[in-house]
């Protein structure tokens, strides 16, 4: 299915510079971004502010397409952005696009 990419198109990050497993923090127009390189390769990207109390998603432990916030362990989907099990919020996410290993994510606004 084709995604329809809508906003700012900015560069964040070398892909080489990610590792599945580890989520990385980049700072893009004074926001916040935690990304997360997938095991297929995709990359997804996230605002890095937990929806309970904003901790930083960037450094929480990741499994699958999840990331459990470091502060309380809420479960947040890296691709959704929605907090998992009886927690209930969601960061905002945004569109990504891999050209030549240099990662784009698309700020809306
Ligand atoms: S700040 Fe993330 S779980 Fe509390």
């Amino acid at each position: 299915m084709a995604q329809v990419q809508t906003g700012k198109k900015v560069f964040v990050a070398d892909r080489r510079e990610l590792s599945a497993g580890l989520g990385k923090k980049v700072v893009v127009d004074g926001k916040e971004l935690a990304l997360f390189l997938q095991e297929d390769g995709g990359v997804h990207a996230i605002e890095n502010s937990c929806p309970h109390k904003g901790g930083p998603l960037s450094e929480g432990i990741v499994s699958g397409d999840h990331v459990y916030c470091p502060l309380h362990d809420w479960k947040i989907s890296t691709k959704t952005g929605e907090a998992g099990g009886a927690d209930e919020g969601c960061v905002e996410c945004f569109e990504v696009e891999i050209k030549d290993e240099q990662v784009f994510v698309f700020l809306k606004g």
